[in-house]
């Protein structure tokens, strides 16, 4: 490992390239790739779907990627200071930092409902545990249950209001573990160590599941390309897929690109994190869905899929209750390293913003996602009838989860990629730009073209769509 020291500021920085990569694979692989991409590729279509998404990363959301990380790297400050700092360097208004703020409000919004779904996991870990002890480790998971009582797995955890919100806690308060510990010895550590048992994990499963049987089909599922399924709806969600699953528009790359060092290719190491972070949604389609065809069960139940579909198939699979323990714990780790990215916008932000340190500063941001976080754990139980937007056509009939996520990731995180997309592209200095990216000037012209004009203009797209979703 190299060591890196951040322009001698003075400030935290990753020790080393490879822990930067790592922490920044970390946040963009999550429950993104584990669960919102198989899910989106059963209700999309597969194949049409696949191919599109894997499309947008490519020209989307690598140049984005490396756009959020030059600004970070630039400013060695929070998200919002970073983009005033290039901003006033290249004499525009230091306005324009607002488009780092609202990533730093859409991560905490974000982190408050992702810690939630990453308490449904612990509690899958929990269930497949104590269900290897009652049944032992041969055979199916739930051996003697019927598929009724399987299935009423997931509503019994979603209807418990004290439950949801224990388990909320319990997660948040693992994130808030790493986040105080600090970048180099908390993050880091945390990142350095799960992310390569996460890799060993998914692995396995994918091994394990290619010799259920039913790969083939998974494949065929996945990577046959039908033209005529590729709707403009399904573009679209290839597109919002790809964007959610890279961290883009949350100022979460710009946060840790403001602790990498300054002799760190910034565009080497940005087709590492997108290649890396693509390469583990494929794989989890390939994880999951041999899992769920073998059992005969339905491809589009769409978020559903993992909690209510999935453990059916391990009651059919040798060491199901084992393999079950070690999916959910994969899922978990991948959501934490995720989790932990989204809480350090704001405690950075608001350490910078009141001088705080950084355990008060992530204590204090931790305790108002609790807060916002158990509206969101009470929305599938007691909070149920409550749609706090109602009055608002996009969020009609919606809990605070769905409210929380839709307005994050159909109206906030494209505004500022588009704001991200427009600064970097057309308002800052180039030369300080170009000196940042470390592309050769033909790469340099490619990169510019698509972050000046296909950039702002397709994410313009999702953003209409999402706004008037009946038009399209
Ligand atoms: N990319 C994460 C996922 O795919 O689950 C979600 C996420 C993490 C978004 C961190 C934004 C972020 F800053």
């Amino acid at each position: 490992l190299v060591a890196l020291e951040t322009a001698g500021s003075g400030r935290e920085g990753w020790s080393s390239r490879s822990a930067f990569v790592l922490a920044a694979i970390g946040s963009a692989v999550g429950l993104g790739n584990l669960w919102r991409f198989p899910a989106e590729a059963g209700a999309n279509g597969g194949g049409a779907f696949v191919l599109f998404y894997i499309f947008c990363v490519v020209l989307i959301g690598l140049p984005l990627l490396l756009s959020e990380t030059l600004i970070g790297r630039h400013g060695q400050s929070s998200a919002p200071e970073s983009a005033r700092r290039l901003a006033r360097e290249s004499g525009a208004s230091r306005h324009w930092s607002i488009l780092a703020s609202l990533g730093v409000l859409s991560a905490f919004l974000i982190v408050s409902f992702y810690c939630v779904v990453g308490g449904w996991v612990l509690h899958y870990v929990w269930i497949f545990t104590s269900d290897l002890f009652q049944t032992g480790l041969s055979g199916g998971a739930f051996q003697g249950r019927d598929p009724a009582q399987i299935e009423a797995l997931w509503p019994n955890l979603a209807g418990n209001g004290g439950l949801t919100v224990a388990l909320d806690a319990l997660f948040l308060g693992i994130t808030l573990f790493f986040v105080a510990r600090g970048v180099s010895s908390g993050i880091e550590v945390m990142a350095v160590w799960l992310m390569p048992a996460f890799f060993v994990l998914l692995i396995a499963i994918t091994v394990y599941g290619a010799f259920g049987g039913a790969f083939h089909e998974s494949m065929a599922f996945l990577f046959s390309f039908e033209p005529h399924k590729l709707t403009g709806s399904v573009m679209l969600a290839a597109l919002g897929q790809a964007f959610f699953s890279l961290s883009l528009g949350v100022a979460g790359m710009i946060t840790y690109g403001g602790y990498v060092g300054r002799k760190v290719n910034l565009a080497t190491t940005s087709v590492i994190i997108a290649a890396a972070d693509t390469f583990v949604a494929l794989v989890a389609g390939l994880c999951i869905f041999p899992i769920v065809f073998a059992a005969g069960l339905g491809v589009n139940a769409g978020p559903a899929l993992m909690f209510q579909t999935l453990p059916h198939a391990f009651q059919s699979m040798p060491f199901g209750s084992l393999v079950g323990i070690f999916f959910f714990l994969m899922v978990g780790v991948a959501a934490l390293t995720s989790s932990v990215a989204l809480l350090e916008v704001p405690t950075s932000w608001l350490m910078e913003k009141t001088g705080l340190r950084r355990v008060p500063a992530s204590c204090t941001i931790a305790l108002g996602a609790m807060i916002l976080g158990a509206l969101s754990a009470l929305s599938t139980n007691e909070l149920a009838e409550f749609y706090p937007l109602n009055f608002i056509p996009l969020f009609e009939g919606q809990g605070v989860f769905d409210v929380l996520d839709g307005l994050t990731s159909k109206l906030f995180m494209p505004i500022a990629a588009i704001m991200t997309s427009v600064f970097v592209g057309w308002v800052s200095d180039r030369r300080l730009v170009n000196a940042e990216t470390g592309l050769s000037p033909t790469l340099q012209g490619i990169w510019r073209f698509l972050v000046c004009w296909l950039c702002p203009l397709t994410l313009f797209g999702i953003l209409a769509v999402g706004i008037f979703p009946n038009l399209f």
